[in-house]
């Protein structure tokens, strides 16, 4: 197993990076774990917030994958 950390998800440049890294590598199972959870209610609604977690946990998995 390999694991590689201190990639942000988020950012197009760091995932390029780690594509390069692994260029070559064969990927049989990629388990995508990182999440943040920020708690919103619809009475305090922060957007930078909801918006940082599409960013991480529905757009930065997709730019992994
Ligand atoms: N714990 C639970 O019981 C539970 C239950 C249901 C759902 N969830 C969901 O599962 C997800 C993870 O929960 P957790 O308890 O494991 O949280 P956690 O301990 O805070 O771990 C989150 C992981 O995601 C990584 N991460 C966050 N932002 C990132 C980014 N921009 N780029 C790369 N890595 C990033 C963190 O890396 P760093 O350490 O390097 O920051 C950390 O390894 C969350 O979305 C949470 O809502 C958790």
């Amino acid at each position: 197993m390999r694991v590689e950390s201190g990639c942000d998800i988020t950012s197009p440049e760091a995932v390029s990076k780690l594509a390069s890294n692994l260029k070559g590598s064969t990927i049989d199972v990629l388990i995508n774990n990182a999440g943040i959870l920020k708690r919103n209610t619809l009475e305090n609604l922060d957007f930078d917030s909801i918006r940082q977690q599409f960013e991480v946990n529905a757009l930065g998995p997709l730019r992994v994958t």
